[in-house]
C-alpha cells in the first residue's frame, strides 16, 4: 500500500467533492449528526502512549497523516467537528471534543483520534464518536448477545472453570453495559453535542476492536490457554449474534460494522504460526481466522473485516527485544561481563520508551500503530459507505456502439449527459467499455489510447467528462486479452491501475474474457486489482464482470462494488427478463434463495447487466414504451445499478422520461440498499418489495405473461396492515388509502404498476436470510451436497437424491439414497466456506442416456474462471463404470461440480464432503 498518496488522495477527494475541511461549524448546519460506535475491549480503551505519537511523523508510509492531528503551531489539533462521549469510571471527563487523552487514560489513545479525524474531515455534518470499551472482558461471556443463548461446550466448561477458582462472572454484563450508554448518550445528545438543535442523528457505522481475552483466558497461564482455544470456535457465532442483537436494539438494521483484526505480532506472529508448539502463535492465526469469518458471514451483510497486520511495527517490537533484554542484563548485574558489541545500550531501552514502551499485548503502547489501526477502520467503515453507497448510474458505450467508439462521440455523450438532464438525474459515472485502447501497449508496458479513434488520449478523455461534472469509467480484462483481443491487464495490474488513476478513472469494469487461462483463481485476482488500486490512493469503483459467475459467494464483495450476475443482456425483453432473473429469481441460485437479495446491499450490488432501454428491437412504438419501464422498474426495484446503454445523442423524449423518472429512481438509490425481492411469482405474474430508508415500501406488480391479468399486493405480503396509502410512482400521483391490499387490474403483457406503499416511521422488516447451514458446511463429519442448496448454477439445475429423469440412483445393484442428477451442461457450485477436508462421490452415466452418450465429470475449486480442476473423471460413455472421486479441498471455498455432456445423464452418487474430525 502506498499510503501517503492514498491519503493525499483522499484529502485532496475531499476537498474536491466539497467536503468540508475540520473545524468549520457552521457548515454542519442542519443535518443529523453522524454517530459512530466505537466498541470493544482493552485495544479499544487505547493504550497508545501519547509521548510516542509524534513517531507517527516518521511513517514512511502514513507519516503524513500527523499532520491532520495538529494545528499549525505543532500543539495538538481540538476538533470542534467531532464529540467523543466515553463513559469509562476512571475518568474524569466523559465527553468533549475530540482530541488526545481519549485513550484508556489521559495519557493515552487508541483508534478513537485518528478515526473520528478522518471522518471529521469526510463529513460536513458533526460527528459523535460513543466509545464503549472496557479491558480484559471477552466475546464468550461478558460481551455476550442474547440471541447467543446459554454458553455450551467448551463456553461452559471454561466459565465453570473460572467460576470454580473465584472468578464467578455474570453473562451479557458487558453487553447490556453497551448498549445502555449508547443509548442513554443519545438521549442525551443534546447535552453531548455542542450547539445541537434538534438536527436528529444518524448511527453511521460500528467498529469493533479488542484484545485476547477471547482465547488467552483469564487466568492467562500456559495451561489454562489451551483451554481459551477451544472457545474460538464459538467466536464467529458469538460475535455475529452481538452485532446482530446490537443492530436490534439500536434500531438500524444494516447498520455497517468494521472489526478490526488483533494484529499484536504481526506478520511474524502468523510466520510463526506454522510451528504447531507455538501456541500464543497459533492461537493468534487461529483467533484472526475466527474474526475474518464474522465478516464472511453473508448472512450478516455489511460487516467488514479489516486487516492491521501491516501495522504492527516491526523496529517497535525489536526495540523491546533490546529493551527487554538491558532490563534483564541490568538487573542480573552482568553487564560488565559481557562483551559491548552485544549488549543492548541504555540508548535504545530509551528510545523504546519514547516510542511507547507499554505492554506487549497493547501494541507496545504505540499510539502510531493505534492511530493507523483508526486510520484503516474508518477508511474501511467510509469505503463502505462511500464508494457506491447505492448502486452505480452513469452510461455505458457497450450497448449502443460496441466497438465503434471515438472522442467525438464519448464527448458528444458527455454533453448529452449535461444537456438531458441525466447527469443530475443522477447518472454520474461515464464508462467506455472495450475497444477504446490500441493494440499494443507503448514501450514502457503502459496501455495507450487508440491514436486514431483518440488522438487526444485517455487523460484528455477523463478531463473532458470530469469537466462536465461526471465522474469517468473505463474497461479492461483480467485476461491476456480483452473480448475484442486489445490487451488485457493480466500480468500488468500494478501499472495498468496506476495508468488509470493518473488518467483519473473513477470507475472500472473488469472483464473476463481469456481468464480460464490465467491459472489465477477469481477471488485472488480481483483482489489483487483492488490492492493495485488501494495502492494508487484514488477511490475508483471496481465492477466485476464474469457473466455471472458467482462472486456473490466466493467474496465479490471484499474487492468489488459490483458484479455480474448474468450473461449479456441484449435489446429484446425474453434477455432482459432472463437477465432479471439472474438477480431476481432462481436462474443462477437455488429457488429456496428467493433470488440474490441477501447478497446484495451498500458497497455491493448485484449487476443483471446493463440497461437497454431506448434500445428494444422489433416492438411498435406503443408497446417499446410499456417493455422499456418494465425493464427499468425491474432495475430499480432490484437495486441494481442503472447503466444507461442508449445513444444519449439521439434519445427520444420518452426513453429520456423512462430513464429520469424521479420517483423510481429514489426507489433504486435508497440509502437502506435493500434489494427487493419477489413476494409472488404465479406464472408470468410477479409481485416484488422493496423496503425503504423511510419506513414505506416499494412494489412492483408485473405481469410478464401474454394474457391479461389482475395482480394484488396483500399488505401481509409486505408487513404492513390495515388501511394505506398509495402512490403510483410512474404517475407521481397519490391513490389513496387502500385496505389490506392493492389490485392493479387488466394488466397486459409487460404492464405493471410500481408503487410506494405505507406512511413514513420506522423501516419496515427486510425478510431473514438463508440460515448458513441451510448452504454452507457448518458441521464436522459428513455433509452430503444434497442437503446443503447450492449457491450457482449454469446449464440443467440438478435434480436432489435422484437421477435427472426422478429415478433413484442405483450403480451395480446398489441403490443410493444420496446424490445428485444432471442432464447435458450442468455445472453447480456449493459453498463449503473452507470447511471440508475432502470431497467424495461415485460417478456414473446414468442408463436412461442414449446409446451413444458420452459425458465427463469435473470437479472444480471456485468459479470456471479460476479453471482450477480438482478431479476429471475424462470421457465416460453408457457403459462405463463408475468412479470413485475421493479428493482433498485444502482451503476450497466454493466446490463446483460440471457434468457436461450432450443429451446425456450423469449421476453423481453419494456426493458429500467430509470435515475431519482434527481442529481444522
Ligand atoms: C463482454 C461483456 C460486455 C462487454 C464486452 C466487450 O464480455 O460482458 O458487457 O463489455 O465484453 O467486449
Amino acid at each position: 500500500m502506498n499510503g501517503l498518496r492514498e491519503i493525499l488522495a483522499f484529502v485532496v477527494l475531499c476537498m474536491c467533492t466539497g467536503i468540508g475541511l475540520a473545524n468549520t461549524p457552521e457548515l454542519t448546519g442542519d443535518r443529523p449528526v453522524k454517530v459512530f460506535i466505537l466498541a470493544g475491549q482493552s485495544n479499544m480503551e487505547g493504550h497508545g502512549q501519547i509521548r510516542s505519537l509524534d513517531h507517527l511523523g516518521d511513517d514512511p508510509k502514513y507519516g503524513h497523516l500527523l499532520k491532520l492531528l495538529k494545528d499549525p503551531d505543532g500543539s495538538w489539533a481540538v476538533r470542534n467537528d467531532v464529540t467523543i462521549s466515553y463513559q469509562a469510571e476512571q475518568r474524569e471527563e466523559q465527553k468533549g471534543p475530540l482530541t488526545v487523552g481519549w485513550g484508556a487514560s489521559a495519557n493515552e489513545i487508541g483508534p478513537e483520534l485518528m478515526f473520528g479525524t478522518i471522518l471529521g474531515e469526510r463529513y460536513k455534518e458533526h460527528v459523535l464518536l460513543i466509545k464503549t470499551a472496557w479491558g480484559g472482558k471477552d466475546v464468550f461471556c461478558d460481551f455476550r448477545s442474547p440471541s447467543a443463548g446459554k454458553p455450551v461446550g467448551d463456553e461452559a466448561v471454561l466459565l465453570e472453570k473460572q467460576g470454580s477458582e473465584g472468578g464467578s462472572r455474570e453473562i451479557g454484563v458487558y453487553y447490556r453495559k453497551m448498549i445502555s450508554e449508547i443509548k442513554e448518550c443519545l438521549a442525551n445528545i443534546q447535552d453531548v453535542v455542542p450547539g445541537y438543535h434538534g438536527q436528529g442523528y444518524e448511527i453511521t457505522g460500528m467498529a469493533w476492536f479488542q484484545g485476547w481475552n477471547d482465547f488467552c483466558q483469564w487466568p492467562a497461564r500456559v495451561e489454562e490457554r489451551q483451554v481459551g482455544l477451544g472457545i474460538i470456535d464459538a467466536y464467529p457465532r458469538n460475535l455475529a449474534n452481538m452485532i446482530r442483537d446490537l443492530r436490534q436494539d439500536l434500531g438500524v438494521p444494516d447498520l455497517p460494522v468494521a472489526i478490526g483484526e488483533l494484529g499484536v505480532g504481526g506478520h511474524e506472529m502468523t510466520r510463526r504460526a506454522h510451528n504447531p508448539r507455538d501456541r500464543e502463535a497459533v492461537a493468534m492465526a487461529k483467533f484472526r481466522n475466527a474474526q475474518e469469518a464474522v465478516a464472511n458471514d453473508l448472512s450478516l451483510r455489511n460487516v467488514t473485516f479489516v486487516p492491521t497486520l501491516d501495522f504492527w511495527d516491526t523496529r517497535l517490537e525489536e526495540l523491546r527485544v533490546m529493551a527487554e533484554t538491558y532490563d534483564r542484563v541490568k538487573k542480573e548485574q552482568k553487564i560488565q561481563n559481557t562483551p559491548d558489541n552485544v549488549l543492548p545500550t541504555k540508548e535504545l531501552s530509551d528510545e523504546y520508551r519514547r516510542l511507547g514502551g507499554h505492554w506487549y499485548c497493547h501494541y507496545n503502547g504505540s499510539a502510531a500503530n493505534y492511530s493507523l489501526i483508526g486510520y484503516a477502520l474508518a477508511r474501511a467503515l467510509d469505503a463502505h459507505v462511500s464508494l457506491a453507497p447505492t448502486p452505480p448510474m452513469g452510461w455505458n458505450s457497450w450497448n449502443a456502439f460496441e466497438k465503434d467508439i471515438d472522442e467525438g462521440k464519448i464527448k458528444a455523450i458527455a454533453d448529452a449527459m449535461v444537456t438531458s438532464g441525466m447527469r443530475d438525474a443522477g447518472y454520474t459515472y461515464l464508462v467506455l467499455d472495450d475497444a477504446w485502447m490500441a493494440s499494443r501497449r507503448d514501450e514502457d508496458g503502459r496501455l495507450v489510447a487508440d491514436p486514431e479513434k483518440f488522438p487526444s488520449g485517455m487523460k484528455a478523455i477523463g478531463d473532458y467528462i470530469h469537466g462536465k461534472g461526471l465522474k469517468f469509467g473505463i474497461y479492461e480484462d483480467r485476461g491476456k486479452m480483452t473480448c475484442q483481443q486489445l490487451p488485457g491487464s493480466l500480468g500488468h495490474e500494478q501499472i495498468d491501475m496506476e495508468t488509470f488513476a493518473a488518467w483519473g478513472v473513477d470507475y472500472i469494469k473488469m472483464d473476463s474474457c481469456f481468464a480460464e487461462s490465467n491459472g489465477r483463481m477469481s477471488s485472488e485476482h480481483y483482489a489483487l486489482f483492488r490492492k493495485c488500486i488501494r495502492a494508487t490512493g484514488r477511490p475508483i469503483v471496481l465492477s466485476i464482470s464474469d457473466f455471472g459467475n458467482a462472486a456473490w459467494a466466493w467474496g465479490g464483495k471484499e474487492s468489488a462494488q459490483l458484479w455480474r450476475t448474468s450473461n449479456d443482456i441484449y435489446p429484446w425483453m425474453d434477455s432482459i427478463y432472463a437477465c432479471a432473473e439472474t438477480s431476481a429469481g432462481d436462474r443462477a441460485i437455488h429457488p429456496a434463495f428467493n433470488g440474490l437479495w441477501q447478497f446484495a446491499g451498500p458497497g455491493h450490488w448485484n449487476d443483471p447487466d446493463m440497461l437497454q432501454v431506448g434500445n428494444l428491437k422489433d416492438m411498435e412504438a406503443g408497446r417499446r414504451e410499456v417493455a422499456d419501464r418494465a425493464h427499468f422498474s425491474l432495475w430499480c426495484i432490484l437495486a441494481a445499478p442503472l447503466m444507461a446503454g442508449n445513444d444519449l445523442r439521439t434519445m427520444s423524449d420518452q426513453t429520456r422520461k423512462v430513464l429520469t423518472a424521479p420517483e423510481l429512481i429514489a426507489v433504486n438509490q435508497d440509502r437502506r440498499g435493500i434489494q427487493g425481492y419477489k413476494v409472488l411469482h404465479e406464472g408470468g405474474r410477479e409481485v416484488y418489495n422493496k423496503p425503504l430508508a423511510d419506513g414505506t415500501t416499494a412494489v412492483l406488480l408485473l405481469n410478464k405473461s401474454r394474457e391479461k391479468a389482475d395482480i394484488t399486493v396483500r399488505w401481509d405480503q409486505i408487513g404492513l396492515a390495515g388501511s394505506q396509502p398509495v402512490r403510483d410512482l410512474w404517475t407521481r400521483e397519490d391513490l389513496g388509502e387502500f385496505q389490506d391490499s392493492f389490485t392493479a387490474h387488466d394488466l397486459a403483457e409487460h404492464e405493471h404498476r410500481v408503487i410506494k406503499v405505507g406512511k413514513p416511521g420506522p423501516p419496515l422488516p427486510a425478510p431473514s436470510p438463508m440460515p448458513l447451514d441451510k448452504y454452507t458446511v457448518t458441521r464436522r463429519g459428513e455433509t452430503y451436497l444434497s442437503d446443503l442448496y447450492y449457491i450457482w448454477k449454469s446449464g440443467n439445475a440438478p435434480v436432489y437424491d435422484a437421477t435427472f429423469g426422478g429415478e433413484p440412483i442405483r450403480i451395480a445393484g446398489r441403490t443410493f439414497d444420496k446424490g445428485l442428477g444432471a442432464k447435458g451442461k450442468c455445472a453447480v457450485m456449493f459453498m463449503v466456506n473452507r470447511r471440508a477436508d475432502r470431497f467424495r462421490a461415485t460417478v456414473v452415466m446414468d442408463d436412461t442416456s442414449p446409446d451413444d452418450a458420452k459425458g465427463r465429470f469435473r470437479v472444480h475449486s471456485e468459479d470456471f474462471f479460476s479453471n482450477k480442476v480438482l478431479w476429471d473423471s475424462g470421457e465416460m460413455t453408457k457403459g462405463s463404470p463408475a468412479k470413485e472421486i475421493d479428493v482433498a479441498l485444502k482451503d476450497v471455498q466454493c466446490l463446483m461440480l460440471v457434468f457436461d455432456g450432450k443429451n446425456a445423464l450423469g449421476n453423481w452418487a453419494d456426493a458429500h464432503v467430509v470435515r475431519g474430525s482434527a481442529d481444522n
